[in-house]
């Protein structure tokens, strides 16, 4: 399956403050190509500020970030973006008064399925038909024809998954995707995820324990603006450290 050994992605000593808060202290990572990777950690560990700066929502106060080899660290999130890097929560752009399969058709724009076709009316065709499959693929077959303000919260928040999947990611970074959705909606995303393109690599932020821990192979653990402990799920399962911090918020490192 592995077509590179290039990482999909690579943060280098990156830190980050607001003020005299050091949010990020230093992080480094290297994800591989179609890797899945959970970051948990409680509360105010840097883990959403660590997506912003890798998105380019603010820069880094050092370090470096390399997207499939190249270095982005100073790049736009719109160029960033069209090197294949798609976040949730910058590209949520829903159109409250249109249905949920003409917002998926919108983000589709952006894509191949764009009309610059000599085959203007067979592209059309593919795109209606693409954004059907993608929002089957969220769980929202149902609400197909639905206006987005009717929505519930947590299928919203689906919708915004079936848009960043329209933009074809190579790197896709979700942060907190089952926050606000029940049962079921939260067991539709985790069976997504698991059917995800394998050649997607994803890079998931999830307060779920069980869904952060089903759908990667690998997961990071921060606290306190530092990445404390990197395991496989059992790893995780098993360890005492990540124990004491969910439980009190403090780590005690003999
Ligand atoms: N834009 C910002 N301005 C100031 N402080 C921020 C900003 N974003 C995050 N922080 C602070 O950085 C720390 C880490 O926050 P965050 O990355 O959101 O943690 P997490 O996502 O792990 O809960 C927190 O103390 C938070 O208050
Ligand atoms: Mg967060």
């Amino acid at each position: 399956m592995a077509i590179s050994t290039t990482p999909a992605l690579e943060i280098s000593e990156i830190s980050r403050r607001f003020g005299g808060l050091r949010a990020i202290k230093s992080a480094n990572a290297s994800i591989a190509q179609g890797e899945r990777v959970s970051i948990i950690g409680t509360n105010g560990a840097g883990k959403s500020t660590l997506f912003n700066v890798i998105a380019g929502l603010f820069p880094p106060h050092s370090g470096y970030i390399k997207l499939f080899g190249e270095e982005i660290t100073h790049l736009p999130p719109s160029k960033r973006a069209r090197k294949g890097l798609a976040r949730t929560f910058q590209i949520s752009k829903l159109f409250s008064s249109l249905s949920v399969i003409e917002n998926v058709y919108i983000a589709l724009k952006q894509t191949k399925y764009a009309g610059a076709s000599l085959m203007l009316r067979k592209t059309k065709g593919n795109r209606w038909d693409r954004a059907r499959e993608l929002v089957e693929q969220v769980g929202l077959a149902s609400k197909m024809d639905t206006i987005v303000d009717e929505l519930s919260h947590g299928e919203q928040r689906q919708l915004e998954l079936a848009m960043a999947m329209a933009l074809e990611p190579k790197l896709l970074m979700l942060d907190e995707p089952a926050a606000g959705l029940s049962k079921a909606e939260r067991e539709s995303l985790t069976k997504m995820l698991l059917e995800l393109d394998p050649e997607i690599t994803l890079l998931l932020i999830e307060h779920d324990m069980e869904i952060a821990l089903r759908v990667a192979s690998r997961v990071i653990v921060m606290h306190d603006g530092e990445q404390v402990f990197e395991g496989t799920p059992s790893e995780i399962k098993a360890s005492q450290l990540v124990r004491d911090i969910y439980l009190g918020g403090s780590i005690d490192d003999d």
